[in-house]
């Protein structure tokens, strides 16, 4: 047998941990197929490990993630601590100036600066491995960079987040609130150290910067991507959709068309019974459209075993000595993302008004709409669990109706032209929510 592969390991939370205990326990199965041993020789860890079954008394601690990336005790830097700075940053630059291979997890640091890294990895003639940056235990990075090669792809969209569909799952299924859903994705090891980046869209757009360079063979333009987060869908919007037979699900969405490429993450409605739509809990799934063929990948987006599942299969390839452009082509070879803007994007919308209830309210909000040739598909008067003002007397001063609308295919812009002049009317109590609805 060839050398053992060894590998240095920064960063113990709940990926490394479960990396660990995987390489451990799984020592002669992942030797019988990589045709070679794989061991850990040094790790950096500022806690001991969350997992405390983890035994690392015969592993070398090295001082700093940067100092174990340049060791040269290791062959491989394993990246699990995070962050698009450093020290994820420096160490990876470090561990490819070295001769190092890296394998990372860390979507924030390949969307920020994926592409100028994969060059530094192709001047040192490096391995470079992110599958773990995208949907967790789903292999979607491997099917766009290699066994999608042959097709053209015309979007890539899905629920990218395990978090996001965790706390709406439990929203819609068990009527928990946000706050405690969130928790409880925390508690699981779901969310980011920062929920934020969860909640607000950010992961999920760290993706779709990813899959959009993998499936279209563009460089990551991060700054061009859309995003609005989950915080202001309420279960009101939940229930609503419900009933107009839609689930509603934060979509990452990148299509490439003869205008360009858009990139956006927004709460989506999906018509219940696709696939996405069915999709619940931490499960992630991916939809890719191609000239050839549609297929859709399923599986747990987020937690320790799912995503060290990932990041091991990264390391058995490089054991084995596969090696492929980190974004399926030389890093000159992608082309320039030109940026198909929001404003243009077409497609059908759910809106929620809490118009005033008061004569002329309802013709106001139709005669705005066809202003801007804005078909609705249907309109409905839904009865407000809490009123605002007014109590619960019809025509009361201040007294609000929630009316939810339904488009046609129409146009970002014009949407957003027909909200400002509804709103310039005074006939709203609130913002209105808007919620795209996504072909599926
Ligand atoms: P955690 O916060 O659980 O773990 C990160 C670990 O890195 C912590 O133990 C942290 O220590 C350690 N760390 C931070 N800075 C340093 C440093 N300077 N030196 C040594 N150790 C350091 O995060 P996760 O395990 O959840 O995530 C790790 C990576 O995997 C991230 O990039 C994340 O986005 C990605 N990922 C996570 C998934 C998940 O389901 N959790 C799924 C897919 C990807 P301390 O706590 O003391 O700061
Ligand atoms: N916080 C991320 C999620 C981890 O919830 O999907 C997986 O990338």
């Amino acid at each position: 047998m060839a050398e053992p592969l060894k590998l240095g390991l920064a960063g113990l939370g709940t990926v490394g941990s479960a990396t660990v205990r995987m390489l451990l326990r799984s020592r002669d199965e992942l030797a019988a197929r990589a045709g070679r041993a794989i061991e850990l020789v040094a790790y950096a860890s500022k806690d001991p490990p969350k997992d405390n079954t983890i035994d690392l008394s015969k592993i070398r601690k090295v001082e700093s993630p940067v100092a174990l990336a340049a060791d040269p005790g290791i062959d491989v830097f394993v990246e699990l601590m995070g962050g698009e700075g450093d020290p994820a940053k420096s160490s990876v630059e470090a561990a490819f100036k070295a001769g190092h291979g890296v394998v990372t997890a860390n979507k924030a640091l390949i969307a920020k600066h994926g592409v100028s890294l994969a060059k530094l990895a192709e001047q040192n003639s490096v391995p470079f491995s992110f599958e773990a940056a995208v949907a967790g235990g789903i292999p979607i990075v491997k099917t766009l960079r290699e066994g999608l090669g042959g097709s053209r792809i015309s979007r890539v969209y899905g629920i990218l987040n395990g978090t996001c569909n965790f706390i709406l799952t439990q929203m819609q299924k068990e009527g928990r609130s946000f706050a405690e859903c969130l928790k409880e994705a925390q508690k699981l090891g779901y969310a980011e150290a920062d929920p934020t980046f969860d909640i607000g869209g950010f992961d999920t757009a760290h993706k779709i910067a990813i899959l959009t360079s993998l499936a279209f063979g563009t460089e990551i333009d991060s700054d061009a991507i859309y995003i609005e987060g989950i915080e202001s869908i309420t279960l009101a919007d939940l229930e609503a959709a419900d009933d107009l037979g839609y689930r509603v699900k934060l979509l990452g969405v990148a299509v490439c068309s003869d205008g360009g490429i858009e990139q956006r993450v927004h709460p989506t409605m999906v018509p219940k019974g696709s696939v996405i739509a069915e999709i619940d809990g931490v499960l992630n799934a991916v939809a890719v459209d191609s000239d050839m063929m549609e297929l859709t990948l399923v599986g747990p987006g987020a937690g320790g075993d799912a995503t060290s599942s990932a990041v091991v299969a990264d390391i058995v390839d490089l054991a084995a000595g596969r090696k492929v452009h980190p974004f399926g082509r030389p890093v000159g070879k992608l082309g320039k993302l030109s940026r198909a803007p929001m404003q243009r994007h077409e497609g059908g919308y759910y809106i929620r008004l809490a118009a005033l209830d008061r004569p002329g309210t309802a013709a106001t909000i139709a005669r705005r709409m066809a202003d801007e040739n804005i078909s609705l598909e249907s309109i409905m008067q839904r009865r407000r669990k809490g009123r605002p003002h007014g109590g619960d007397n019809p025509g009361a001063a201040g007294a609000s109706a929630s009316v939810v609308l339904i488009t046609y295919a129409t146009t970002e812009d014009a949407v957003r032209r027909a909200l400002a002049a509804i709103e310039k009317e005074g006939v709203l109590a609130e913002k209105p929510q808007v919620i795209r609805i996504e072909k599926s």
